[in-house]
């Protein structure tokens, strides 16, 4: 009895062992397991603690404007939907918008005098772009992830999540409120990207239409690769829609000049490229592979795309989250259109690792903004402590 027992035994082993490494261990290896940091581009930088826990930063070039949706890491513990963190209580009601000037290094922080809505301001995605139809001011887009009205429970319904739209021009230190759009397409908001048209923009749904429910704490995204995220499209007089369905994590999105929309994966490492299509629903044409889950990305005036990726994910979303004096790895990489010899052996894309720091210098980052201009790299986090701004070449 004991003898075909144990090659029982044996064989399920086997079996979990060649699940796990083909699996399992990929995963886990891309959330960060074993991920030895190589510290680059962090010798020059300096700390701005005037403001924390950033969920996204974007740079205005002409002047060197960067506008950052702040709030605190005590709050980002309590209140964050897209991890699920739905503490209601420890909700934040005053996030707000800061401009940081390269020139003076003095940072401001944006009022909102005539938003005087007692749901208030939870942020997190943000986009900042010229206003087509008046070139002087900008249109500032937002995620608000509100909690839904009494009585219905956080738990049942998840976060209420809003885009709120509010216009400035460069040196105001006003955001005027401009409009709400809520709506069911608007789900599982985590970025946004205005499209510069003043009147349409797309977001990201990190978890597709899956707002509330058992499913988000398995993690299936993460363990069988659900294909539940989405990006919609919101335009001010038709509405808004599903842009396109079934992707492998949605988290990150940028537009380039010729209006190819970038969407980063947290639960893959990829970076999925789309194209508009004359009804504005998307197709995905091609996929650049990253080792790590990208969180947020922006591109630069020379074309270039930064990606905040994340070296440990794990350790961010669960260690450094809940403890934010625990400091937690960063990392920025550019992908840029290959020039080189390699292009004709079909690698479209040069990806290069610019910045890697253990975290001592820049905590936790899930957003980065590359002046080229200027030089300068902008980084910030979720839950980091403060902002971190490097000379880089
Ligand atoms: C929810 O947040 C409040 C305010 O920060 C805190 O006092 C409370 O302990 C939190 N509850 C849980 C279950 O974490």
């Amino acid at each position: 009895m004991a003898r075909p027992s144990l090659s029982l035994l044996a064989a399920v082993f086997a079996v979990i062992g060649v699940i796990y490494q083909f699996t399992l261990k990929p995963k886990l290896v891309l959330y960060g397991q074993g991920r030895v940091i190589e510290p680059i581009g962090n010798t020059k930088c300096q700390k701005y603690p005037e403001v924390k826990a950033c969920g996204k930063l974007v740079l205005h070039e002409p002047n060197g404007f960067v506008y950052m949706a702040c709030s605190t890491p005590k709050h980002r513990r309590d209140w964050y939907p897209p991890a699920n963190r739905i503490n209601v209580t420890g909700k934040a009601l005053s996030d707000y918008v800061a401009v940081f000037d390269p020139s003076t290094s003095k940072i401001t922080k944006l009022s909102t005098p005539d938003f005087k809505y007692f749901r208030g301001l939870s942020l997190h995605g943000m986009d900042v772009v010229q206003s087509k139809e008046r070139p002087s001011e900008l249109l500032v887009y937002l995620i608000n992830h509100r909690d839904p009205m009494k009585p219905l429970k956080v738990e049942e319904v998840g976060a209420d999540s809003v885009v709120e739209v509010f216009r400035t021009s460069p040196g105001q230190t006003e955001l005027k409120y401009l409009a709400t759009f809520k709506d069911p397409s608007i789900a599982t908001p985590h970025d946004v990207v205005g499209t510069g048209d003043d009147s349409s923009f797309y977001f990201t749904n990190d978890h597709g239409t899956v707002k509330a429910g058992n499913s988000r704490y398995l993690d299936l995204d993460f363990l069988l690769g659900k294909r539940w995220a989405n990006v919609g499209y919101c335009h001010a007089s038709k509405g808004c829609k599903t842009a396109i369905d079934g992707l492998l994590g949605a988290s990150a999105i940028t537009m380039d000049k010729e209006g190819k929309l970038y969407v980063g994966s947290s639960i893959s490492g990829d970076v999925q490229v789309l194209e508009r299509q004359s009804d504005n629903t998307l197709v995905m044409t091609d996929v650049v592979k990253l080792d790590r889950p990208v969180e947020s990305l922006s591109l630069d005036k020379d074309g270039a795309i930064w990606a905040a990726a994340l070296p440990n994910a794990k350790h961010l979303f669960s260690t450094h989250m809940t403890r934010p004096s625990t400091l937690s790895p960063s990392s920025a990489i550019r992908l840029s259109l290959n020039k080189g010899q390699s292009q004709f052996f079909g690698e479209k894309y040069a990806i290069e690792k610019v910045f890697e720091d253990d975290g001592e210098v820049a905590p936790g980052t899930t957003t980065v903004a590359y002046d080229s201009k200027r030089k300068k790299l902008y980084l910030h986090g979720i839950s980091a402590p403060h902002l971190t701004v490097c000379d880089i070449d």
